[in-house]
């Protein structure tokens, strides 16, 4: 048996491969799987051991083999022993790919000019980049007929593509990260989970003061159409976020609720809008006209010219008056 890699450095190579596919296998959140799961430590180990009895085993059958060896045998096995590995088809591929000739025979290719002693040999082209070089006519050709005959994609769309990738990745991370929302960012919520969430937050943190219903008692009517603080959604959540004005009684909340928690109460707040609720408290502040309505009013005829959304607003204005009262 000839033996290339040292039986340690063998033993080694295979536990750390072992050791390799575990943790690639193994998911184990953070941290690394032997820490995670201490038990795969001990697998570890046995895989060691085993490892180190299997070396131990094939060194005493050699062993045995070599004994029973005629003495001519024992010579001939220590010397294709200790002779050194080769990887013989590599060495051979390799010559050829460079398609040299050895000096012996360069008498053969010698060029018959001769200047001032500088002469030249008629080599062959090297192999490995004849073939490189008809790789590039394949791919040109490959390349031509893609791109210049069938108008396969081009850069323009290929960016689009990874643009639209990005977009979704983009998405995704904004609905697993809904902390990241504030005042100038978020959007009214309507998921009936959101909004179930923010009853809940809503009853046992604001209702004390605005009434299960948002009818008020200590804070004002959150029913209506007037707001001290300014409605729509990014001033209700600031509102609620930093608190109302000073000896108000309204606290800045964003210390124990966060800003997904906010959003999702700001956008139960807004729902409230126009319930009308009995024994409700007088509206107070100024009546809030959400500054993107009359887009929203547009939304379904993107052609909208500016005469059509001035029409749009009129009437939206008396309307929401007459709610208020
Ligand atoms: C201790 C009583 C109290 C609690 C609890 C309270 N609020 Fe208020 N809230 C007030 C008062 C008082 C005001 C008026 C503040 C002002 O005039 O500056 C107010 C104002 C508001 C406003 C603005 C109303 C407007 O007209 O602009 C909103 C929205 C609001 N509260 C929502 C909430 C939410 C949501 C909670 C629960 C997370 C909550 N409040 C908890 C007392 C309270």
């Amino acid at each position: 048996m000839r033996n290339s890699i040292p039986s340690w450095l063998r033993v080694t190579l295979l536990f750390f491969l072992v050791f390799a596919l575990m943790e690639y296998f193994i998911d184990s959140g953070e941290q690394p799987a032997f820490i995670a799961f201490p038990i795969t430590q001990f697998f570890l180990l046995m895989v060691l051991l085993l490892l180190i009895a299997i070396e131990l085993i094939l060194k005493s059958i050699e062993n045995i083999m070599y004994q029973t060896l005629t003495e001519e045998g024992k010579v001939r096995y220590e010397e294709a022993k200790s002779k050194p590995w080769e990887w013989a088809w590599g060495k051979r591929m390799y010559l050829k790919l460079l398609g040299s000739r050895p000096i012996e025979e360069e008498g053969e290719i010698i060029l018959d000019h001769n200047y001032d002693g500088i002469k030249e040999l008629d080599n062959r082209l090297p192999p490995w980049w004849v073939y490189m070089f008809y790789a590039t006519i394949v791919f040109g050709l490959v390349y031509l007929v893609r791109f210049h005959i069938f108008d396969d994609y081009d850069q323009a769309s290929e960016f689009e593509q990874e643009m639209e990738l990005a977009r979704a990745a983009v998405e995704e991370y904004k609905r697993t990260a809904k902390d990241l929302v504030d005042a100038s960012t978020v959007e009214l919520l309507t998921d009936a989970s959101d909004l179930n969430a923010g009853e809940t937050i809503f009853n046992t943190n604001c209702a004390v003061c605005h009434k299960t219903d948002g009818g008020g008692s200590i804070g004002p009517n959150l029913t209506d159409s007037y707001w001290i603080l300014g409605g729509g959604i990014k001033n209700i959540f600031n509102t609620i976020s930093e608190g109302g004005r000073d000896g108000k009684g309204m606290v800045a909340w964003k210390s124990s609720l966060k800003p997904s928690e906010i959003a999702q109460v700001a956008s139960y707040v807004m729902g409230m809008e126009g319930t009308n609720p009995p024994d409700a408290k007088a509206p107070e502040g100024d009546l809030y006209v959400n500054p993107d309505a009359p887009a929203e009013g547009a939304e379904g005829d993107t052609d909208a010219t500016e005469v059509e959304v001035i029409e749009t607003d009129t009437p939206v204005m008396p309307e929401e008056a007459e709610t208020g009262e």
